[in-house]
């Protein structure tokens, strides 16, 4: 090694060392006399002492160092001065004097200060990833996710699963997104699909007899990103065979359980809910207005349409009529807001598709001042008060309109209230299960039935019946591990049995020629004796996110990509040359707009 600490080791026990450091110039301060280096690798900072008594040349050459230039120092460790210790710095209590300073190679200035947390461009920072990696945050976010990765690996080692790698050349695994594809130059004509998740190997890794896989999965989508999505991500994939949904729910929550607890000290995270909360699908979305309800809180939507169905308020009367919902919100201690900040609300649920917002202030002695309020019977006012569990202080907010409408809109009202509140605290993880998902969900855009999760997942036995008569009432042996308003993970039970699993394409719409084209191996397999299996995946990007108090997954991904899907560092996609399109015999169709 060219290095014989790294700098973050040194401690007043190394005082009268010789040692070598090396790394990057954090920052240089010329006292006259004096120069400072403040030196840093991966694992910390330490500072370093150039004097012209001691070695001119060493102060020659540190006198030419500008930030980001990588150093090789020798020199002997020595206890700062009484009272010039950096109680900030772990090495805060040392420094080292060099006898020599050797630039191993200089550096431009960068684009963006590497030693400071400073908001930098977004493109900005992905165009140069390899200075933006370079900062603190983004080595504590790989590093945790490294230690993540490898905490998952050991503990399902431990319960006996096997690591299998599957491949990425492969065909459509339907997962509800585009798929990427890789022209063939072999048969001319044919593509292969890049997995959009291993889901159809690891189900045959079961029939293989493997029972009990996982797999750190790279995936691949071609979906509008976010937050959450990126279009390459990395899942745990694991699947089970001889197991019940039980079994999944709780392998899942031991492992989350044991992670986030085991990396605490570094990350500051703790659980909130041991064991995880269970709701059903139906129950999240009627009481939060999400399958992916935030619990680091309550504030639940309260159902009034049976209050207000004969309401002289036309808004209100006209929503149940038309088949909707009348529900509303109650924040504590906000009766007061201002017409401003009632205004912005109203914004905000707009922009969520609702057509207004209703606001009622509880005053103290609990009577209410509202613009509708003159529209309102003393029964009706009273029923609020009631439902709502009023006290003075509140202010009530209420959407009317089709279901999905105010679950959209007060469900996201609901979040932005919990921030306003403060109760959205990153150090908690409120980790809860979301289970019996409908199977099916309504594509007016197809005019069919899509499988909500994907088309292996088997239907609750008791509803197995009304398959072909009543699809959408049809529950689905799905779960979703959530936590704090992030969708985690998910997985389901899976169909096993050829016959069930051609009755679920032909629920779908698949014909006969369809099925036998996208899923003849599957079912093949299924013939050979394939066992009763289920499994889920939870996203690592996401986990990790959490984990590292992001908001955002890219900050935890090495080299990820913009919202338009682009690499800005390789500056990927990119045209490829004549011959090679030539050899695998495509041809650009120039059909501009
Ligand atoms: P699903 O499609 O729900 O299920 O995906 C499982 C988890 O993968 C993560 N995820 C993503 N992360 C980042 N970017 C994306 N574009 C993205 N898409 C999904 C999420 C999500 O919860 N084969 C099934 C799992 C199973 O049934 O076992 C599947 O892929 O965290
Ligand atoms: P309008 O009848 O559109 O003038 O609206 C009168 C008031 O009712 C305004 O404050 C709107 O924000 C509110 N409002 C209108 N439609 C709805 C709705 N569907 N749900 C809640 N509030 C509404």
């Amino acid at each position: 090694m060219l290095k014989t600490h790294t700098c973050g080791e040194l401690r007043a026990k190394h005082v009268g060392q010789e040692v070598t450091l090396a790394g990057w110039v954090n920052r240089r301060r010329d006292h006259g006399g004096l120069i400072f280096i403040d030196l840093r690798d991966r694992e910390g900072i330490t500072q370093v002492v150039a004097s012209p008594e001691l070695s001119a040349e060493a102060h020659a050459t540190a006198s030419q160092v500008r930030g980001e230039h990588v150093l090789r120092i020798q020199g002997l460790v020595r206890r700062r001065p009484a009272g010039l210790e950096n109680p900030d710095m772990a090495a805060g209590d040392i420094e080292v004097v060099a006898n020599s300073v050797d630039i191993l190679n200089p550096a431009e200035t960068p684009p963006f200060y590497i030693n400071r947390d400073d908001e930098v461009d977004d493109s900005l920072r992905l165009r140069y990833r390899y200075l933006d990696l370079r900062r603190r945050r983004m080595q504590r976010n790989l590093i945790l996710r490294h230690k993540v990765v490898k905490f998952i690996r050991d503990y399902l080692d431990e319960k006996g699963f096997v690591e299998i790698e599957t491949p990425i050349l492969i065909k459509s695994t339907p997962e509800g997104a585009r798929d990427y594809v890789v022209p063939s130059r072999v048969h001319p004509g044919k593509f292969y699909a890049l997995p959009q998740s291993p889901q159809q190997l690891k189900q045959l890794l079961m029939v293989a007899g493997f029972e009990k896989y996982f797999q750190i999965a790279r995936c691949f989508r071609d979906e509008d990103l976010r937050a959450d999505r990126q279009t390459e991500f990395t899942q745990l994939d694991v699947e089970m065979s001889f197991v019940d949904r039980e079994d999944v729910l709780q392998l899942t929550e031991g492992l989350f359980t044991a992670l986030v607890e085991s990396l605490s000290a570094e990350t500051g995270k703790s659980l909130t809910y041991k064991p995880f909360p269970r709701l059903s699908y139906r129950e999240a979305m009627d009481r939060y207005g999400s399958d992916k309800p935030d619990l680091r809180f309550d504030l639940p939507l309260i159902d009034l349409s049976d209050l207000v169905a004969e309401s002289e308020f036309r808004v209100f009367r006209q929503a149940v009529a038309e088949g909707g919902q009348v529900k509303a919100l109650r924040v504590p201690g906000c009766a007061d807001y201002s017409r401003r900040q009632l205004d912005e609300l109203e914004e905000f649920v707009r922009k969520h598709g609702a057509k207004g917002l209703i606001w009622l202030s509880v005053e103290a002695g609990l009577s209410l001042r509202s613009p509708v309020a003159r529209f309102l019977s003393q029964a009706e006012m009273e029923g609020i008060l009631a439902r709502v569990e009023a006290e003075g202080g509140d202010l009530i907010l209420v959407v009317a309109d089709q279901p999905d409408v105010v679950a959209e809109a007060l469900g996201n009202l609901r979040l932005e209230m919990g921030q306003r509140l403060g109760l959205r605290d990153d150090n908690l993880l409120a980790f809860a299960w979301v289970l019996e998902f409908p199977l099916l969900e309504w594509s007016e855009e197809d005019g069919r039935w899509n499988a909500m999760h994907h088309p292996f997942t088997s239907a609750m036995d008791e509803d197995l019946p009304l398959l072909e008569t009543e699809p959408g009432k049809v529950r689905a042996k799905a779960y979703d591990v959530v936590c704090n308003g992030w969708e985690i993970g998910g997985g389901s039970i899976r169909i096993h049995r050829r016959d069930l699993q051609e009755r679920m394409f032909r629920v779908l719409g698949l014909s006969e020629a369809e099925v036998q084209a996208q899923f003849g191996h599957l079912l093949e397999a299924f013939e050979y004796g394939a066992p009763p299996h289920g499994g889920i995946a939870p996203g690592i990007d996401r986990l990790v996110m959490l984990l590292a108090g992001e908001h955002n997954i890219r900050e935890v991904m090495a080299f990820p990509k913009t919202q338009r899907a682009e690499d800005l560092t390789f500056g990927a996609p990119s045209p490829i040359s004549e011959q090679q399109l030539a050899e695998l015999r495509l041809r650009l169709v120039d059909d501009e707009p």
